[in-house]
Order: C-alpha cells, then structure tokens, then sequence
C-alpha cells in the first residue's frame, strides 16, 4: 500500500555565535508559525517569506539551566530547545520506522549553521540521532513481549566521493569502500560493518568512536570536515511472533556537507575545473532534488541523476522514492550570512515538493525462514509417503534427508545470526568500556594536551596523555617512550615533551615547526594550563595542566578561530591594523571590512598547509597571505574594496602569481587531493609525474599587478600643462616605482598650446574641443626590477570613457626604463561629464610586471575612434548625443575630419578678412595722407586692443598663478600619501613607538606648512593680479 506523501522540511534558526557577536550582526531572521522572513541587509525593502511544514527559533529567549540544558526563559516561550524539534520532527521518524517505513532525516545548511548540533548536538544538548535512538531502545524495552526487535546500527563518512567506514576496525582500505547495487536492495556499500545494539548507550558510545575515527581521519589525510557527509544508519527489524510477520525499515539520518560554495569573484574562472569532486555529493543532491520538485509540479522530466554520486546512489530511496523523508534547513540569523542563508532557504523551498511513495516493508529474511518452512513441510510429507511406500533406504530418501537437514541449519543459522552479532558487540562494548574508563583515570591524573578541531563536533576527541618523563612526539612510535602523532608538517621526531617535578615543557627537535600561544619557539618551554600550540602546520591542541592547576574554567572559547586569531595577531594583523584612521565609523558598521578580516583568519591555517604540502611534494612554490588594496585608491581617491589573495612565488624562478580567494581555496582542495595520491598514499616512484596543465600548484606566467599612481587630471581644463613625478604605490603601501608624466593640453595637430590659451573659466570648454597629451616619460626604481634582472613592466591607462584600457610598450631588464609614450586625446564636444571628471577625478596608472614567457598586454582599439591625426577621441556620449549618430568608427572619423577641415577653413577666412582690412586700411591712409581720420577708430581700436591685451596679460598670470598652485598641491597631496602610509612596525616597543610618534608629528608639521605656503602664495598672486588690473581699470577711466 503506497502512500503518496511529501518530504516534509523544517527550518531552524542558531543564536549568534561569537563571531557574530562581535560583528555586531543584526538579526535578519524572523519567524512566526510556519512562516520564515528573511530580509535582505541591503535593501530594507526586500523581504521574503519563506514557509515550511516546521520553523523553529532558537536564536534568543533561552536560559541554560543547571544540567547545562538551553531551554526556554520562560515555561511556553517560543525558544525551541532540542527536546521540542526531537519532539516535531524526530518523534514521526521513530514513529514511521516503527510501523515499517523507511525514514530519512537530513540535515541541510552551511558549515557553522547549526546541523551538527540539531542533528547529534553538543554535551547535554542531545540531537535527534540519539534522542532518537534512545526513544527506539525504550520503545523496544516497553514492548518486548508483543514482538522481537533487532537494531543494527551503522556509521559512515563520504568524503571526497569516498566511503568511509568510521566503525571499521581494520585500517581504511585506499580508495574507500565500493556501492554496489542490487535488484532488491537498490544501492549499498559493500562491507560496511553493522553493529547490533541493545541500547541506546550502545549506540552513543559507538557514535562516540566514529567521531573518532573520523577526526584522526581528517587530522591525518588534512581533511576537512565541512567538506564531508556524515552518515548513520539504523536497521530496524521487528519480528512479531504472533502474527508471523515481520516489518523492516532503514533509518538514515545524514548530516550533510557545508552548502556554502566558493564563488569566483567577477569574470575570474580558474584555468583547473573547481575541484572536481569539492562537492560532487551535494550538487547532485541539489540536482536530483531539482528533478524531483519538477516532477511534482507535472513536467516532464527524462532523468534524474541518482547515478551521478555516491551520496545520491545511497539517498536513492530518501528521495522519490520508498521513505519518509524529513529535511533541516539550518541557517545562521546573522546580516553578514544573508546570501548563503536564502540559499539555503531556497534550496529548502524545493525539497519541500518532492513526492515519495512509502510502502511498509517485509522483511527479506523472514520470507526466506518462511519459504524454507514450507519447504521443509513439503519436504517431510514426501518422506513420509516414501516411509509409506516402504523405501526407508532408498537413495531418493537420502536425498531428501539431506535436503532437509540442510534447511534446518540454514533456519537455526538465519535465527542465531542475531545473537552472534550481538555476543560480538557486548565484547566490543567491554573493550572499549574498559578503554575509556581507563582514560577517564588518565584523565584525572595526568597533564595532557586536547584537539582543536575547526568542527565543533571534532575537538576534544584526541588526547595525548603526558605521564612522567621524557616523551618523543612525532610520527614515529617505534619506541615505548613516544607518542604518535600524524598531520601536515610533522616530523618523525618533532618535539620532546617532559614531564619532571609537577612541570611540562616542550622543545621542538631541531627543524620542527612549534607554536606556542601563537609565537613560534626554537627553545626549551614550559607549558602552562590552557597554553595553545601548533604542531607542524596545523595540528593544534589545547594543553590541560594538573589537575591542581585547573579551575573551574570554561575551556569553549580556545576554539579553533582563537588559535588562528592569536597567530594573525602575532603577525600583526588585528581587526583595528586594517581600519582606515581616517575612516571614523566604527568597525562594526563595516561588515566588508570584518569579511577580510575573518578570511585571513581562515585562510591562514589553510595556507600553512599548502605551504606544508608544496615543500613535501617538492614543488618549490611558496604562499603567502595579502590584503589586496591596503592602500589602493580609485580614480577619485576613494579607498577600494579590501580583499584577500595569495602571493603565490616560485622561489628558484624568481616567478610569481597572484591567485583571488576562490582559486586558492579551489587549488587546495586539488592540492590535498594530490597530496593524498600521492604522499599519504604512498605511491612510489612508479606514479608517473603530473603534467604541468594539471598540477594544482602551477598556472601559466601571467603579467601582474604591482601598483597604482594618480595622475591628477584637474589642471587641463584650464588648459594649463603638468609635469609630475607620481609615485607608484604597492597594494600594501610600498614603493613600487616613480613615474616621470606630463599633461600637455595641445592644438589638434598635436602642438602644445601657449599661455595665452590658459583658461580662466573652464566651462568655456563646454561644447569646444579640448586636445591634450599624456606623456609617459620614464620609469624610475622599479622594485620588480631590483628583485630580479629578468622582468619588464608595462603601464596601463583608461581615460575617461574609453572602453578599454590602453598599454605603454613592454620595456625589460631595466630598473630605470625610458618609456618616451606618448598618447593624445581628443573631445569633440566637450560635456559636462567629461569636465567633472577632468576637475574631479585622477587618472590612474596601473604598473604591470612582466615574467619570462609570459605574454604583453596589448592595447585593443575595438570600438575605440581615433582621428587621422592618431588622436584618441574620448567624450563619445556627447558627440554622438549631438551629431545624432552612432559612435561607430568610421562616421565619427568622418566627422573628425569634418571638425578639422571647418576649423581650417574659419582659420583661413579669419586670415583673409585680417589681409583684406590690413589692404583697406593701408589704401585709405595712402589716400588720407594724414592722421586725423584715422585717429578716432584709432584710438578705438587702440583702446580695445589695449584693453583686450590687459585683459590676455591679467588673465595669463592669473593662470600662471593656478599653476604654481597645482604643482604645488601635486607635492602636498604626495605628503599626505606618506602620512597616511606611514605606520609603526608591529614589533616595535616602547623607545621605538617614541622615535615613530616624533616623526609623524614632524611629518605633520611639514605637511601643515607647505599646506598653508601654497594656499599663501595663491592667495598673493591672486591679489596681485586683482591690484594690477584695478589700478589698469583707474588709469583708463
Ligand atoms: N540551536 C542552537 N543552539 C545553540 N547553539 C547552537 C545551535 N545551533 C548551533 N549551535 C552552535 O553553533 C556552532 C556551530 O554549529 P554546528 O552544528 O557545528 O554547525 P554545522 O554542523 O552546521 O557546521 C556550534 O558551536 C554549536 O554548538
Ligand atoms: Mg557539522
């Protein structure tokens, strides 16, 4: 009896955790009854609902009460504990698998959103997996005479497409266990190993020990858990005696891998597909679910693709199919999670229409006893007859006989199974029972050091005991005086730990990386209860003192992010190093910033590792965090967003890369995929070497960014001409080169203007041409020269409209470069665009580095117009605004030339009108021969030109005046730069501090001073002008 019901899908919403804590988050998330709103942090407007079968708030209104349990404030508050979603959602699980459905749970959402914790939850806080199965053991207890129950439990891991048995006792085969399928059973994984249980204990002790096979996994093979799906399953079979029959159901309840993914920023693809299986698993989820939710809407759907990965093989009958299927969507309530949050939301939103088919299922076994019973029964009444007949000895009554006999052993067997299985779990129990007991004693005696895992769920798994004496920790453990450890970058030998005389030091062997407390140590060190270290590249561990030594501390908050926080912060980034000084808002109200900050936090461990797996797998490359843009600005001076990228730098080639976060993060996935092929497991010297194309280490030699210089544009509207020496400026701040430039305004033959073109106002540019020219003179202390010979740089520039940006030719092995490039721009029509960006705006010059065998950047024209006289026409808008045109080259030419030939000709008449009068004026006094006529339009003409001359000589030095002042604003704006950038080094103490704060307050006082001379000398040349033209004005009245 098929019933049609839909996957039904709840929502659930943490509490802030410290991070969004400290953020100052805000809370987009609300929830009432079933409904969802989330709202976007962006937009105040933009709101949406989401609703579900459940929705559950467990962001605020707890208390955690005395056994350490989060419950509601108040009795009936709408805090929703573990016991009320075990009570929505885990209670119709147990229910459905009771009356012989099979059930899946799966818990959905991004890394830290909470699905760990709904699903198996922390200390008391128990999650549905083992309030479940405490629910079951109780229920079977309850009800052992009506029917026999038996309760396999299973535990496994996929990662990577890999199966991993996390209750194996056996060593973990490579490559991972095989699914196999078959007709009856659909899909499995053959050899898994399935643990009868008879409690629940039982089984939190066994989901105790696949924890721990599953973070000595990750911490060996430098796996990270997010990335990773977590499986347990529970076979349920009830035999009920009476009715003789017999119901099974398998119960899966999936904690799925983080649903966040990396997304490229921009146009940026990696040249390597994103690691092929990052998550194989879960985008074909996201796809079959996709198939499904079409399949329910009526569509027509030709296939959906189970087959494409091993979670979905394995889910097969969860979804579409024979389950009764229930999904967490968690999410995290926090402003800065909006955008992985409504993906999830939305991802929740379409599981929500899948359409199983439940059936109750009979179990195979039993049909089998059954079958043989008849058998047997038929078997018996033809002996009998044979008995009848008188043919006792027969060989056909042998024959049945042994038919017989055979059945019957195969009956007691299927029946004795189960007490095997469980005599083989109670001696497992007894071993490990005596394990941990023994630790527990171990625990209270000796001083020992704990794992900090990124997961939650992971740490305080491990812990490495340190009893008197002196003890070898490292991979070795040949020896009875070591402890094995095994991680990224750990040494056969790595440290010596001693415990002697109630105390504990560490001294790492000598080329072995430790870290304590986040500075890095060579010598002999005593460790302090609650001390932080890291061994190799990533393994880090809490120490725990004596017992004496510890209080009743909270040891939670030496999380993973604490360890990498101190590290950051011992390299000197803070959260307050990458705020602004002139940015007076505080750091809260920038979520941009707090994102930067928190992934070079998460990043650091991450390129440690890389770092680690490159020197191991000998690729010779080195990685290294960077804020991009510390000190980067716009063209109009505003700072530009703060991202993290990674140096990438081939140290013997001198070669370096730039790689964006999502790359990096996609390459170390690759990275870690090689490195278990190829280091972890083993493979000799017969694995053939990579080629280059795929190794996740290389990319192709690209030209990169080195730096930025403004060129302040504001002088060419008053057609005045620049010379300036910029600085060209690292994206942390550093020197990178000084560039030698002019901007020349100029005739449209290229000829540069005189002073008498100056102008005064500039919008009597509006509507006119404007030619000018970028000069690009030379190149001078090029730093990516000075590092090494065999480099070449090339500038980059975009002027205003232009649609692409345009390249100076490349120039090589050369620290001081002529570069002699020179460029004209041409405006038709100027606009008021084009003049605000003149007056407002820098123009920014981009230095490019060169590396052998890596290509120029060229300059493209498409669709760019240039005049016959080479000539770069910016301003386009408003020329083919006015000539109703398109822009398209070869009209715009024509009109160029037009503009030119008109210009010729008005020139030309000008000439000829001024011939012609000089001729009249010539003839007229050859026929006047005296003075007197010609002395009134004369002294007319005399007056005017005067005046005009006044006015060109008042106007001229009024100019000349403005330019002295760019010029020298040009150095006052340099100074302001060295201001900004200058900071005190990390390490500096206290004499150091005094020495910098002197030199800032000299370097404030120059920057006030020549300030105030510029604004002094304007301010006298301006009433210069002023006083000359009065007194002109006097004279002539
Ligand atoms: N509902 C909740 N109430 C209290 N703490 C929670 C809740 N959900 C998650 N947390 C805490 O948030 C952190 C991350 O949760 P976790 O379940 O490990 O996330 P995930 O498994 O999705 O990566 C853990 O410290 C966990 O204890
Ligand atoms: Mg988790």
């Amino acid at each position: 009896m098929a019933a049609k019901d839909c996957v039904k899908v709840a929502v659930r919403v943490r509490p802030f955790n410290k991070r969004e804590k400290d953020a100052g988050s805000r809370c987009i998330v609300s929830i009432n009854s079933n409904n969802l709103t989330i709202q976007d942090p962006r937009n105040q407007q933009n709101r949406r609902v989401f609703t579900f079968d459940f929705a559950y708030w467990s962001h605020s209104g707890f208390v955690r009460n005395k056994e350490g349990l989060f419950v509601p404030e108040e009795a009936g508050g709408r805090y929703a504990d573990q016991a009320s979603v075990f009570q929505g959602l885990g209670h119709g699980i147990l229910e459905n698998a009771l009356q012989g459905y099979n059930a899946t749970l799966l818990a959905y959402g991004q890394t830290g959103s909470g699905k760990s914790y709904s699903m198996v939850g922390s200390g008391p806080n128990k999650g549905l997996v083992p309030t479940l199965c405490h629910g079951l053991f109780q229920f079977i207890r309850t009800h052992h005479d009506s029917r026999q129950c038996q309760v396999f439990f299973s535990m496994l891991e996929i990662y990577n497409e890999q199966v991993i048995d996390l209750l194996s006792k056996t060593s973990r085969s490579p490559g991972g266990l095989r699914v196999r399928e078959e007709q009856q059973r659909g899909f499995y994984v053959e050899g898994l190993r399935k643990v009868a249980c008879e409690s629940a204990e039982q089984v939190e002790r066994l989901m105790e020990q696949g924890t721990r096979t599953r973070t000595t996994a990750a911490t060996h093979m430098n796996a990270n858990s997010s990335r990773s799906h977590m499986l347990v399953a529970l076979q349920l079979k009830q035999i009920f005696c009476k009715e003789c029959i017999t119901k099974q159901s398998n119960v899966n309840l999936v904690d799925l891998a983080g649903s966040e993914r990396q997304r490229c920023s921009g146009s940026e693809v990696d040249r390597l597909k994103e690691g092929t299986a990052i998550n194989l698993s879960l985008t074909t989820l996201g796809n079959v679910i996709s198939a499904l939710a079409e399949v329910a809407l009526g569509r027509k759907v030709v296939h959906i693709p189970y087959r494409d990965s091993i979670l979905t093989k394995l889910l097969q009958s969860a979804l579409g199919g024979n389950s009764r299927t229930v999904m967490i969507a968690t999410v995290s309530p926090a402003d800065i999670c909006y955008e992985e949050s409504i993906s999830t939301l939305r991802y929740a939103e379409r599981a929500k229409r899948i359409q199983n088919k439940a059936v109750v299922n009979e179990g195979p076994t039993e049909r089998l006893v059954n079958e043989l019973k008849t058998e047997n029964a038929k078997l018996l009444l033809r002996l009998s007859r044979l008995d009848q007949e008188g043919r006792r000895g027969d060989q056909e009554t042998k024959e049945l006989r042994r038919l017989l006999t055979h059945n019957e052993l195969q009956i007691r067997a299927i029946q004795t199974l189960w007490e095997q299985h469980l005599q083989e779990a109670l001696k497992d129990w007894e071993t490990q029972y005596t394990n941990i007991t023994q630790e527990r004693r171990m625990m209270q005696t000796f001083p020992y050091m704990l794992n900090v895992n990124e997961d939650v769920q992971l740490s305080g798994v491990i812990k490495l005991f340190i009893q008197e004496g002196d003890w070898d920790v490292g991979l070795e453990d040949s020896s009875p005086k070591s402890i094995s450890i095994r991680g990224l970058g750990i040494q056969k030998r790595h440290a010596i730990f001693s415990n002697q005389k109630h105390r504990v030091t560490v001294t790492p062997v000598s080329g072995s990386k430790v870290t304590v407390n986040g500075i890095p140590i060579t010598e002999k060190t005593e460790l302090q209860h609650l001390d932080r270290l890291i061994l190799g590249s990533n393994s880090t561990y809490l120490f725990i003192g004596f017992p004496a030594d510890r209080a009743a501390d909270d040891w939670s908050r030496f999380d993973y992010h604490y360890f990498h926080s101190e590290l950051a912060a011992a390299e000197g980034i803070r959260l307050d190093s990458l705020h602004d000084e002139r940015d007076q808002r505080s750091v809260r109200s920038k979520p941009s910033l707090l994102a930067v900050f928190y992934d070079y936090i998460r990043l650091m461990p991450m390129v440690a590792e890389a770092n680690q797996m490159s020197e191991e797998l000998n690729k010779g490359v080195e990685f290294k965090l960077e804020i991009k843009n510390l000190a980067m600005s716009d063209s109009k001076g505003h700072d530009l967003e703060k991202e993290i990228a990674v140096r990438v730098t081939c140290v013997e080639r001198k070669q370096v890369w730039v790689w964006s976060k999502a790359k990096f993060i996609n390459r170390k996935f690759l990275m870690e995929e090689l490195y278990q092929q190829q280091a972890v497991g083993g493979a000799g010297a017969d694995t053939p070497p990579l080629p280059r194309e795929k190794d996740p280490f290389w990319d192709p030699l690209e030209p990169l960014h080195l730096g930025s210089a403004h060129l302040w544009l504001q002088s060419l509207p008053y057609r005045i001409p620049v010379e300036e020496q910029v600085e060209v400026v690292g994206s942390e701040g550093t020197e990178e080169a000084i560039l030698q430039t002019q901007l020349v305004p100029c005739h449209p033959t290229g000829l540069p203007l005189g002073e008498d073109d100056i102008l005064i106002d500039p919008t009597e540019l509006l509507g006119k041409r404007l030619d000018f020219v970028l000069v690009l003179d030379r190149c001078c202390g090029l730093r990516w020269l000075r590092e090494a010979r065999n480099r070449g740089v090339q500038i980059g520039f975009q002027m205003f409209d232009c649609l692409q940006p345009l390249y100076t030719p490349a120039v090589w092995h050369d620290a001081n470069p002529l570069l002699q490039h020179r460029v004209q721009f041409t405006a038709l029509n100027t606009s008021p665009e084009l003049l605000n960006y003149l007056q407002s705006s820098a123009l920014v010059l981009q230095l490019w580095g060169l590396q052998e065998g890596c290509s120029d950047l060229v300059s493209c024209l498409d669709g760019m117009v240039v005049t016959p006289g080479d000539s770069i026409v910016i301003d386009t808008a408003a020329v083919s605004e006015n000539m109703a045109v398109d822009s398209a080259g070869s009209e715009l030419s024509s009109s160029v030339l037009h503009e030119d030939l008109e210009q010729l000709k008005s020139s030309n008449d000008a000439l000829r009108k001024e011939n012609r009068d000089l001729r009249e004026q010539l003839g007229a006094s050859a026929h006047a021969g005296g003075r007197g006529l010609l002395s009134a339009p004369c002294v007319d003409s005399g007056h005017q030109e005067r005046r005009g001359g006044q006015r060109t000589s008042c106007d001229a030095e009024l100019a000349r005046a403005l330019k002295v002042f760019y010029h020298s604003m040009t150095s006052v704006r340099g100074q302001l730069q060295r201001l900004r950038r200058h900071r005190p080094s990390e390490d500096a103490d206290l004499p150091a501090l005094r020495l910098f704060v002197d030199e800032h307050a000299h370097l404030l006082k120059t920057f006030a001073e020549q300030l105030e001379e510029c604004v002094c000398a304007l301010k006298q040349d301006v009433a210069a002008v002023v006083r000359r033209k009065r007194e002109k004005c006097a004279g002539w009245s």
